[in-house]
């Protein structure tokens, strides 16, 4: 079994200026965990294994995070799958198997619900990964997720001082999305669209695909304090689901926005775009069975993003 983490452990976050990333930091000071080390891309670059190697040697954390990856919504993901490929197996490749040679005792590896089979039966278990084909659009994201989640189960086969997991996440919304025209997720994205439409009195706005797509939002503290949960389970998982299990048509979250937004226009749903997986609900029993569940509610905090985002100008 590997050392528990205690207030003044040493925990590196990667990504730790994301909205996960930064998240999970909120959640550990708030748990009284004072030592956490995130360097950002400037200090550290996770593509040069140098850099990482260096890096964690000197450090030596007790725990990682590693919630730094390339992330996008559905349009940059199908348009640069190479990208994705590339560029998040050099990241995890780089931290995972660093911590691995540094003695690193302990990481979470963020995954995603994406690597999950397409369109397969709901709500999906753990035990589903990689019993069906993925979903093309954002295939060179999820191959790269499944590879993170194999080298974090073939390190911590080789020995008990390896407790090196993978948490996968349902879609996500919060502090610090991430809210460019082209790269974001659909949140932010029709959030930005909605509030521009509104404020110009635009008479319609295009929305990607039929709305009938479902997906599954969390409020992305709920993600982090089940991080911060799992860090010290008893239990391991290889991987572990945490998500609501609960999802709502595209259209549902198009209603809720019009209203935050106070557009009044047409909404026109443009089926000829790709518009993703239709289903994917994650199932949570097993997170769940040590006792968290989110707390936050969508609605909620869908106008508290949307007011942050607001006043903080990024959605011109
Ligand atoms: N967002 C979601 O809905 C969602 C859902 C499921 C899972 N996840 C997973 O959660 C993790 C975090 O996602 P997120 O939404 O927080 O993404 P994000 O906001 O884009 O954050 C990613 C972070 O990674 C950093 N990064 C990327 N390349 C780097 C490099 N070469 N060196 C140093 N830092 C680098 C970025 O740094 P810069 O700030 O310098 O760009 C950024 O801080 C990802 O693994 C993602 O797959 C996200």
């Amino acid at each position: 079994m590997s050392n528990k983490i205690i207030k003044n452990s040493k925990i590196f976050v990667a990504g730790g200026a994301g909205m996960v990333g930064s998240s999970i930091i909120r959640s550990l000071q708030s748990h009284g965990f004072e030592n956490i080390i995130a360097p950002p891309r400037d200090e550290l670059d996770l593509f040069n294994r140098h850099e990482v190697k260096e890096f964690l040697g000197e450090i030596k954390p007790d725990q990682i995070f590693l919630a730094a990856a390339r992330v996008g919504g559905i349009e940059t993901n199908s348009n640069n799958k190479h990208l994705f490929l590339y560029e998040n197996l050099l990241i995890q490749n780089n931290v995972i198997y660093e911590a691995h040679k540094a003695d690193v005792e302990n990481l979470i590896f963020l995954g995603s619900s994406c690597v999950y089979p397409n369109n397969f039966q709901t709500p999906i278990k753990e035990e589903d990964l990689m019993q069906g084909p993925l979903e093309e659009s954002n295939e060179g994201y999820s191959l790269a997720k499944i590879c993170g989640i194999k080298l974090c189960n073939f390190l911590s086969s080789t020995s008990k001082k390896r407790n090196y997991f993978s948490v996968m996440p349902c879609n996500l919304f919060g502090l610090n999305d991430n809210f460019s025209p082209k790269t974001s997720h659909v949140i932010p994205a029709l959030l930005r669209k909605f509030y521009q439409a509104s404020k110009n009195n635009i008479e319609s706005v295009e929305v990607w695909g039929t709305g009938n797509a479902r997906r599954e939002f969390m409020y992305v503290d709920d993600l982090a304090d089940a991080c911060v949960k799992l860090m010290n389970s008893e239990t391991f998982y290889n991987v572990i689901n945490v998500g609501t299990s609960k999802d709502i048509k595209i259209s549902q979250l198009v209603e809720h926005i019009t209203k935050i937004t106070g557009f009044n226009g047409k909404v026109i749903y443009d089926s000829s775009k790709k518009e993703g997986t239709m289903r994917k609900v994650l199932n949570t029993d097993k997170i769940r069975k040590i006792g968290w569940f989110p707390k936050r509610n969508f609605v909620d905090e869908l106008k508290y993003v949307y007011k942050n985002a607001e006043e903080k100008n990024l959605l011109l």
